[in-house]
């Protein structure tokens, strides 16, 4: 049987200037190259879950307008089912304007449009519809919170694994600590959900343990955080931590890693393979995804991720 996964979150286009470096505040760059890709948190993840095997439906909102129509198509060729996203009038599709510098870092403003009004009743009825087919949920919080409760409510109501991406950290995901949700943050959400300031996101993977089991013991769920160039850290929900080591890679683009990483999560678990095994395949996915320009265009099949665990 084909895995099935369910994504709610955010869709974006993405107008991406390669440039030298990133802007300070007030300062103008001249990039080398602009161009455009299909984006935001919650679409990317379902197109990495799509091309790592599993069946996905993406659930969204977009504008009634030529950009929110071709981030649907793009969906659709990317093998994701967009047939319970809600269409908002007088509101455009979200975009994300984005600046990757010579070292593949970058620097996002999002202007949400379309996703800040997915109403939480449309997410409720989508949801409701799927779960019955569905073996994993991924949430990620582009999206109002009311609508990001919703769906891990039912999730877990219904029994079925929930992974909450806390990618940005709102206030829903205080709230939801306690739900069972798979938590997966990166280095500086861990350190803002932690009440730690995010500028000791730096501090080191030793830090991110200690906030990590923390985070554990009071969610009494799962972590798993994003390091970056150092991997992926896993904390059980009774507070045993491993590190996954990075798989090396070109760096050209770190833009939707982080999606990646959490699509690739979802389609294992949907699997029903243990979490240890779906975070050693996701910080896989994640590495091969950096080595290309734009947030979907180097996710790697399910081949590509064996290939790269193969070598290792
Ligand atoms: O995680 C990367 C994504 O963040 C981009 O595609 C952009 O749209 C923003 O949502």
């Amino acid at each position: 049987m084909t895995p099935t996964v369910l994504v709610v979150g955010a869709v974006n286009v993405d107008m991406v200037v390669t440039a030298p470096t990133l802007p300070s505040a007030g300062e103008t760059v001249v990039g080398r190259s602009v161009a455009r890709h299909g984006g935001g948190k919650g679409a990317n993840a379902a197109v990495a879950a799509s091309r790592a095997g599993a069946a996905v439906t993406y659930i969204g909102a977009v504008g009634d307008d030529d950009l929110g129509r071709s981030a649907l198509a793009e969906l659709n060729a990317s093998g994701v089912l967009t047939d319970n996203v809600e269409t908002i009038a007088r509101c455009p599709t979200g975009v994300a304007l984005i600046v990757v510098d010579e070292n593949g870092e970058n620097q996002i403003a999002v202007g949400g449009g379309a996703n800040n009004e997915l109403s939480a009743e449309h997410v409720h009825s989508a949801v409701s519809a799927k779960l019955p087919d569905i073996d994993c949920l991924l949430v990620s919080t582009e999206i109002p919170d009311r609508a990001v409760a919703v769906a891990v409510e039912l999730a877990i109501a219904a029994g079925v694994q929930c992974v909450l991406n806390p990618a940005p950290v709102t206030p829903i995901v205080h709230q939801l600590l306690g739900s069972g949700a798979v938590l997966t943050p990166n280095s500086g959400e861990l350190a803002t959900l932690t009440a730690a300031s995010p500028a000791g996101a730096d501090q080191g993977i030793e830090q991110s343990a200690v906030r990590a089991r923390a985070l554990a013991s009071r969610s009494r769920a799962p972590v798993v955080t994003t390091l970056g160039s150092e991997g992926a850290l896993l904390v059980t929900a009774t507070g045993d931590a491993e590190r996954l080591p990075p798989v090396p890679t070109t760096v050209r683009d770190t833009t939707g890693a982080g999606d990646t990483f959490n699509g690739v999560l979802a389609a294992r678990l949907a699997r029903g393979v243990d979490l240890r095994e779906a975070v050693t395949d996701a910080n896989a996915a994640a590495a091969l995804s950096v080595a290309m320009t734009g947030a979907r265009a180097g996710m790697p099949t399910d081949w590509e991720i064996h290939s790269a665990r193969a070598g290792l």
